[in-house]
């Protein structure tokens, strides 16, 4: 089989914005006690932080990172995380029926996010709590000092601002199993009254009020036109939440399901410029596709955990091979998606649906997930390029016309490099791919690595070393022409100068 992809350096999607390859990081299961935070273990620098973790989270370059929930945020108290660690409350965490020891809270954990060069995107609780409590958030979090609660962070210790740019209006307000679940129209005026207030502490944030949690929700909508209704003029962005799984175990269809998020990103950006257009407004509404990964290998084990358990081993998904093709696919889908979605948060980042694993007391180790993360990350800076294709298709169950070939290419204007990403669907053929661009001066192949070869349902979770990149052979570069094969069901990213 053959395919083709074709671009024009005039003719491109969008700069991307770097927080695209955002990721996430709740104050659930495992992934801040036990994951970037184990004061005992024998990595860990002088706040209880593990180095090993840190050093393997700045591979990934994640430029944002979404903080404290999630579920978590909406029963959470953020000054239950402030002052000395040894009077800080225990307190129960409704939403994964948890205990929550508040031993890291935001100066821990923006002082972590410092260090891993990520900002931080900090969602404030619009379940239990509301405008008044989100306000004093951003003022301790924001205001330079001078007031009661600016002093109190310098007292504890942070004479300087965090200066949280991205703030998140609550979490899936619309899940009735959200606590403090409300309608759209509820949500709607709260989350507008507290957006203006927050401006009006500090002007320059960006907010993202919560849309659907997937495009599933009987409200799908229905919940976005109503909710920007409310707060167009207040806010900066969407939110969208998904998660995809192979629980069919047909690989077809699974690696089809970029196709929904690709819907599901355009019928929101519809409904936006709808509401633009019924408010009259020039201003646009962007997305920030807040949470997004495979979520489904944990859902049986989960049940049988006892609830009131400190870091209990919550959502440990082990992904597969198959899980970093989907992923990549994924990603593509976010990249050609550039121009409306500028945030996007891989869920999560550390032990709960993650690419990075910790051990107690041991290693840390990647998930299959983490090479097309990576590779995206860094190398999917700069312009998405329009991208030309040329693929046969296939049917899947859901799914009538899903191309063998997913394929993007993004030019680095600052290393002056294109990068070709591509997923081989079939899960026999060879796809016999050529890659041609108008505008560009390619002389040399920087790298050219794949994920191929593997058995769908290998993981790394026993031999942690057994799915990762590898050279890739055969790719020819000339008159400004790539040739090379697609092996079946891979992931190839090819850099070029
Ligand atoms: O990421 C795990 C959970 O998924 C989040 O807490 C919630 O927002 C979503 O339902």
């Amino acid at each position: 089989m053959e395919a083709k992809l074709s671009v024009n350096r005039q003719n491109a999607i969008s700069r991307i914005d770097k927080r695209l390859y955002g990721s996430f990081i709740e104050h659930l299961g495992r992934a801040v006690y036990d994951g970037i935070y184990e004061p005992e273990h024998k990595n860990s620098d002088a706040d209880g932080f593990r180095k090993d973790v840190k050093e393997v989270v700045a591979e990934l370059n994640v430029p944002l990172i979404r903080y404290p929930g999630g579920n978590f945020v909406s029963g959470y108290k953020w000054e239950d995380g402030i002052g000395p660690k040894e009077k800080r409350p225990r307190k129960l965490d409704l939403a994964w029926r948890s205990m929550e020891t508040n031993q890291v809270g935001i100066h821990e954990f923006a002082k972590w996010a410092k260090e891993v060069n990520a900002e931080v995107n900090m969602a404030v609780n619009l379940g239990t709590r509301g405008i008044q409590e989100a306000v004093e958030c951003l003022e301790y979090c924001n205001f330079e000092g001078g007031t009661h609660w600016s002093d109190l962070r310098k007292q504890n210790g942070s004479v300087e601002p965090f200066g949280i740019k991205t703030w998140s209006l609550g979490n899936e307000m619309d899940g009735p199993w959200q606590i403090g679940h409300k309608t759209a129209e509820e949500y709607g005026r709260l989350a507008a009254e507290t957006a203006k207030a927050m401006k009006l502490v500090d002007g320059s944030i960006e907010l993202v009020v919560c849309g659907s949690s997937t495009s599933k929700m009987p409200t799908f909508g229905d919940w976005e036109r109503i909710v920007l209704e409310h707060t167009y003029d207040y806010v900066d962005y969407l939110s969208l939440h998904c998660y995809y799984g192979n629980k069919e175990n047909d690989i077809g269809n699974y690696l089809a399901q970029s196709l929904d998020m690709d819907r599901f990103i355009k019928t929101v950006v519809s409904i936006c410029d709808f509401v633009k257009v019924k408010k009259g407004s020039d201003k646009q509404i962007n997305l920030s596709f807040d949470e997004w990964n495979v979520w489904y290998h944990s859902n049986d084990q989960d049940k049988e955990l006892e609830p009131w358990q400190v870091a209990p081993p919550l959502l440990e998904d082990i992904y597969n091979f198959e899980d970093a093709l989907m992923v990549g696919c994924l990603l593509i889908t976010l990249l050609k998606n550039a121009d409306r979605v500028k945030i996007a948060c891989l869920a999560q980042l550390v032990n709960v649906i993650a690419p990075i694993m910790t051990e107690k007391n041991g290693d840390t180790w990647k998930q299959t997930i983490f090479y097309p993360f990576m590779q995206v990350s860094n190398y999917g800076r700069g312009v998405v390029l329009t991208p030309h294709v040329e693929s046969e298709t296939y049917g899947s169950k859901d799914f009538a016309e899903v191309p063998y070939i997913e394929t993007i290419a993004v030019h680095n204007d600052e290393t002056d490099e294109l990068v070709v990403f591509a997923v081989n669907r079939s899960e026999d053929r060879d796809i016999a791919f050529t890659f041609e661009e108008e505008g560009f001066e390619l002389e040399t192949i920087t790298e050219a690595t794949e994920l191929a070869g593997y058995d769908k349902k290998d993981t790394n979770a026993t031999n942690h070393d057994l799915v990762k990149l590898k050279e890739k052979s055969e790719v020819v570069l000339k008159d400004s022409r790539l040739s090379t094969v697609l092996k079946p069901l891979s992931w190839n990213v090819i850099r070029i100068k």
